[in-house]
């Protein structure tokens, strides 16, 4: 399933950096965005998670987020979250960055973690950015901010907004300092992360891509390993205790 090639740089790294996508958590049971039973394939979902939808329309903005967060009920971390806090220990430098709002990663326990997009198990004020996690959420069907008064958004990216500007740095510096960078269940078309296994390479990292699909970057993966996540990462995971 790995080459050759792959196993002696893991045998000898120092420093691993990860990005994963909506399509780790598919073995748990969250649809994934694009795909053919994606969430976003009707086209009105995409121009749902915008701050625009959240000023113009708040009952469907906050509908459509109340329904995100009750198919996460119940959802656990599966082997592909779990292998990878066991990979984690393997390696003196890691970071796990997450395109994924689904808190997964978290729950599992990988600690040097980069949330990317945010976290939809928190609200934040849209004026304050007063924080409130879930379980201290009251039962509202548009939440506003306790501190404030203005309207709470959840705590994630969504489209047109900006990156938080330190996490972003964070994930591109730790995908220049790697010597392996991993992309798995993600389809590499949303900036800015697509663009951190390029700078991963450019800076002379081996980049494995993990997707039963092709993607954009495919072609520019120095290995793709075209199995679920969870398959080939409790795989990696055996490898990694034979040869580290
Ligand atoms: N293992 C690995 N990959 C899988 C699996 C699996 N079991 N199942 C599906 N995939 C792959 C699909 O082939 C696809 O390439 O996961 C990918 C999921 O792609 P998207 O749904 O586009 O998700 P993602 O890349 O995370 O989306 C990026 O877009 O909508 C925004 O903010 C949202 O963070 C999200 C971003
Ligand atoms: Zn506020």
């Amino acid at each position: 399933m790995f080459s050759q090639k792959l196993l002696i740089r893991l045998k000898n790294a120092f420093n691993v950096t990860v990005l994963t996508g909506a399509g780790i958590s598919a073995d748990s049971g969250i649809p994934t965005f694009r795909g053919p039973d994606g969430l976003w394939k009707d086209q009105e979902v995409e121009k749902l998670a915008t701050l625009e939808a959240l000023e113009n329309e708040p009952e469907v903005f906050w509908e459509f987020y109340n329904w995100r967060r009750q198919l996460l009920k119940d959802i656990k971390p599966n082997f592909a979250h779990f292998s990878l806090v066991d990979i984690e220990n393997y390696f003196e430098d890691f970071t796990l960055i997450t395109q994924n709002v689904d808190n997964l990663h978290a729950i599992a326990g990988n600690k040097n973690l980069v949330e990317l997009h945010g976290n939809i198990t928190r609200n934040r004020c849209t004026s304050c950015d007063h924080i409130v996690p879930m379980e201290q959420m009251a039962e509202q069907a548009i939440p506003y901010c306790d501190k404030c008064g203005a309207i709470m958004k959840p705590d994630v990216v969504l489209f047109g907004e900006p990156l938080n500007p330190k996490l972003l740095r964070q994930a591109q510096t730790a995908s220049a300092e790697c010597e392996v960078f991993f992309s798995i269940g993600t389809s590499s078309v949303v900036e800015p992360a697509a663009s951190l296994p390029y700078i991963a390479k450019a800076n002379g990292a081996y980049i494995v891509e993990i997707n039963p699909e092709s993607t954009p970057l495919t072609e520019n993966a120095d290995e793709v390993i075209n199995i679920p996540a969870a398959k080939a990462l409790t795989a990696l995971v055996l490898i990694l205790d034979r040869i580290r």
